[in-house]
């Protein structure tokens, strides 16, 4: 049987991902096949068409997509966890723009009843990420001074409210226009700086009385991750888990900014988890499922396409226009 699906068959623009036919997956004994509800679209997936993501820059024709969320329509032999029929999120081996998915059961996660499939769908990649840096990676504080970069993105309007759960006392967001610094403080941003006509740094030195910021959640790194270093506190802690700047530029750090501060710079990637520790996510996918059935999270979704629109998608992320998730509805 042929499915839809969008492929890249060469890297670049947004124009190269191509809506075509290809074979349904077949699954593994310890897979399950998806039917597709809903598509979260990641910034990774923008990388990974420009060859700047892990493993996707080797010229050869791929499907992209991180998560995705729908009905499971077959069940491997060794699967004990899921039956046909059941609402799932998963992590699909393959990528999930597509009609159909072949996913781990180890990279898939129940949706319960009274979860919507497409907030499911968006909340996997970002809410886990999210928690995961704030909780187990920086190990956030309670009476903490937070600082997100990109705050009205997916992963940022995500991660104020879960900073704010986790117990920060102040959550700084940057952005780079007036209409995010907005959506950032709606999500419960405290100060939101737009990091184009301000100085971040000096501004959160200046709100926190020069002390700097517990935590920074750095996905841009570049220039950016060095000036966030001119406001990490004694003791704070920094993430880096993304380059989202042109060109994805890496941030230098030196020891002699490290030692006599006590302040560490830290690294995480949902993908590595997905490919070496897989169970170690389940745990943080039931926090954020939890945090969703309480109404004590919200995943800010702003805008929809069509599978066949995904090119839209994309520029609609790029042109730094977008608010929260974008998702794509085969
Ligand atoms: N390590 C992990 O496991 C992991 C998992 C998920 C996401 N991430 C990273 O987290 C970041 C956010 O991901 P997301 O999917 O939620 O995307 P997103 O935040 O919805 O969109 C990307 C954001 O990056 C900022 N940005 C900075 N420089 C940019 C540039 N040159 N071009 C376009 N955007 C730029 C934009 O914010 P401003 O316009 O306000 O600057 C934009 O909001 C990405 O860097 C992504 O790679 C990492």
């Amino acid at each position: 049987m042929k499915i839809k699906a969008i492929v890249v068959n060469e890297l670049g623009g947004p124009e190269v991902l191509t809506l075509s036919e290809v074979a349904i997956p077949a699954i593994l004994p310890h897979q399950v096949l998806i039917r597709i509800q809903a598509i979260s679209v990641n910034f990774a997936d923008i990388k990974a068409r420009q060859g700047q993501y892990h493993g996707k820059g080797d010229g050869s024709p791929f499907v992209p997509g991180l998560d995705c969320a729908g009905e499971i329509i077959k069940v491997g032999a060794q699967v004990t966890r899921f039956k046909i029929g059941q609402r799932v999120m998963a992590f699909p081996k393959a990528g999930s723009y597509a009609e159909y998915a072949a996913a781990d059961e180890q990279l898939t996660f129940a949706v319960p009843e009274g979860l919507d499939i497409e907030t499911a769908a968006a909340s996997l990649t970002v809410g886990i990420t999210a928690y995961n840096v704030l909780n187990r990676v920086a190990r956030l504080v309670p009476g903490e001074t937070v600082l997100i970069h990109a705050a009205a993105g997916g992963i940022g309007t995500t991660a104020i409210q879960l900073a704010r759960l986790a117990g920060a006392s102040r959550i700084i967001g940057t952005v780079s226009n007036d209409e995010k610094m907005e959506a950032a403080k709606k999500m419960g941003a405290d100060h939101v700086i737009n990091y184009v006509t301000e100085d971040f740094a000096g501004i959160v030195n200046s709100l926190t009385d020069g002390e700097g910021a517990d935590v920074i959640l750095d996905t841009v790194a570049g220039e950016n991750f060095e000036k966030s270093l001119d406001c990490l506190a004694h003791f704070g802690r920094i993430v880096a888990f993304g380059h989202g700047n042109t060109g994805s530029l890496p941030g230098k750090v030196t020891t002699a900014d490290l030692h006599s501060s006590c302040r560490s710079v830290l690294g995480y990637s949902t993908g590595t988890y997905r490919k070496l520790r897989p169970d170690f996510l389940q745990e943080s996918a039931d926090k954020v499922t939890d945090l969703l059935l309480q109404s004590k999270l919200e995943i800010l979704i702003s805008k929809r396409y069509s599978l066949a629109e995904a090119a839209h998608a994309h520029s609609h992320i790029e042109s730094r226009k977008s608010i929260g998730k974008v998702m794509l509805i085969p």
